[in-house]
């Protein structure tokens, strides 16, 4: 039986493509004069590209299955339709309305909203138990995340059968529970939130700490370039409608910071300029590298923590291995970032010269690691710490000496963000790493990442965060302690 699809904008087109590509028939409906033509031709020249390029057999055959609707009456006959259209709860449901009247009893409404409640979109229609989320990700084709989002009214097999078509389309479907910003835009908050927080409290530059998470955080876009391609309007938009909708917890505030660049009219590379300048001819944006330093004189590796282990061996040919967890460049002593300050650290520890390096996903590979030094550590002891690092080929960004640094206090944040939404009902561990991984291109799935790193390093983590801030934002997730 046909799908049906609502809306021919930048995301029905490209939920028309994949579908027919998958051997679906579409009938494709727009309220606009015109606009599902267009996208019907769009997605023609895209088959033939991909015919081109080899990637698919018969373009035309495919491109057959896609039909443009005369009117929304044509969606009678369909098992499932998907709306894509404006993102404004009362022409959703107006629609939604409109269609029960229409479709069969056993058509599925599925909705592709990012931020409407499922429960609150059904609430009123006949049978709201045929209404589910089915949240795709920009750009469909290639992004292979699909939320099932299930509302308060959604039955199982409603929810399994929308789950199965979206694996069918070749996609990775997630369960959720309709609950603000689903898994993605809620467990997402804290990379732009944290990097907010770093550059408000003059950790580093903004380069400088796109550059960390890129290249030790192992992301494939720094917080700050990602924030402009965004665009600050939708990005900021988002976080204060889930602040909002999480009855203002402070782990969702939004930040001053970017509330001045939408001000500004700086929504970033759509208006031309965000955090950087994208105007022709502009300097792009520099990271703040430490400069060479000279390679210490002696040095020591003393300890066997597995997650250094591969920035020893990038060590070894220089140093002499004992048993004890920091390494030692001259007099400095260089030790990986519990998520303490290095000026706390330094008496507690009675070390002296105290140089915390902050976390790496994979320190073999690692081009860039992000470093702090506690008060008391003097210049010439910072100056080997920086030049044993840049022996093993790290090029060195020195941060403002504050708790976790960058790639620990955001990965912690966004394990701790993962747990509260496990704890909560609204995914399972595997649903939360999956959907991270292929709804926004992380590089691993934050539960994943806090067994590798180790979950009472990430504990141990969010307890100093919490310590130093005094604030709520900074609470552990039940979840998290007993995971
Ligand atoms: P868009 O503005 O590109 O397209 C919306 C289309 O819907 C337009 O062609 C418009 O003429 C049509 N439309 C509006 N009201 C209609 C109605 N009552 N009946 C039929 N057609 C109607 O919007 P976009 O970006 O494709 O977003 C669509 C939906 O997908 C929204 O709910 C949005 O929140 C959601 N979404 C958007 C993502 C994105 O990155 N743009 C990502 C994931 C979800």
């Amino acid at each position: 039986m046909t799908i049906g699809i609502i809306g021919s904008g930048l995301m029905g087109t490209g939920i028309a493509q994949i579908a027919a590509a998958a051997g679906e028939s579409v009938l494709l409906f727009d309220t606009k004069a015109g606009a599902a033509e267009k996208a019907v031709a769009s997605i023609g020249d895209m088959y033939r590209k991909l015919a081109a390029k080899g990637k698919m057999s018969d373009p035309d055959a495919v491109h057959a299955r896609i039909t443009v609707a005369p009117s929304i009456d044509a969606m009678k006959d369909t098992r499932l339709v998907v709306e894509a259209i404006v993102e404004d709860l009362d022409t959703k449901r107006d629609l939604f309305a409109n269609l029960e009247a229409i479709v069969g009893d056993n058509c599925i409404l599925a909705s592709n909203t990012s931020s409407i409640s499922i429960t609150l979109l059904a609430a009123k229609l006949r049978r709201p138990e045929r209404v589910v989320g089915m949240h795709f990700f920009n750009p469909v084709p290639l992004m292979e995340l699909v939320e099932v989002v299930k509302g308060l009214a959604t039955s199982d097999s409603v929810a399994e059968q929308v789950f199965a078509t979206a694996a069918r389309w070749g996609k990775t479907p997630v369960y959720a529970k309709s609950t603000p910003g689903f898994i993605v835009n809620r467990v997402a908050r804290p990379y732009y939130a944290e990097a907010l927080r770093l550059l408000n409290e003059g950790a580093a530059s903004a380069a400088s700490i796109d550059a960390i998470m890129r290249e030790a955080g192992g992301f494939r876009m720094g917080p700050f370039e990602l924030m402009d391609l965004i665009g600050h309007d939708t990005n900021f938009a988002v976080t204060r409608s889930i602040f909002n909708a999480y009855f203002n917890d402070p782990r969702f505030a939004p930040s001053l910071i970017q509330q001045e660049l939408v001000e500004a009219g700086r929504l970033g590379r759509k208006s031309g300029r965000g955090f950087f300048d994208y105007a022709e001819g502009a300097t792009p944006p520099a990271p703040q590298f430490e400069t060479p330093r000279p390679a210490p004189h002696h040095f020591s590796i003393y300890g066997e923590d597995p997650l250094m282990a591969a920035m020893v061996v990038r060590l070894h040919s220089f140093a002499q291995v004992s048993t004890c967890p920091h390494l030692i460049a001259d007099n400095a002593t260089l030790l990986l970032t519990d998520g303490k300050r290095a000026s706390e650290r330094a008496p507690c520890e009675r070390l002296s010269n105290v140089v915390l390096v902050d976390y790496a996903s994979d320190f073999g590979a690692a081009k860039t690691l992000a470093v702090t030094r506690a008060a008391t550590c003097t210049d010439s002891a910072y100056a080997s710490a920086v030049g044993l690092l840049q022996a093993a080929g790290y090029k060195v960004i020195r941060l403002r000496d504050l708790p976790g640094l960058a790639v620990l206090r955001t990965m912690s944040m966004l394990a701790n963000e993962a747990a509260d939404a496990v704890n909560q009902g609204v995914c399972t561990i595997e649903g939360v790493n999956a959907a991270m991984r292929k709804g926004v291109n992380y590089p691993i799935g934050p539960l994943a990442w806090a067994e590798q790193a180790g979950v009472v390093r990430v504990r141990e983590a969010l307890q100093h965060l919490s310590e130093y801030y005094g604030e709520d934002r900074y609470r552990t997730s039940p979840f998290l302690r007993e995971f």
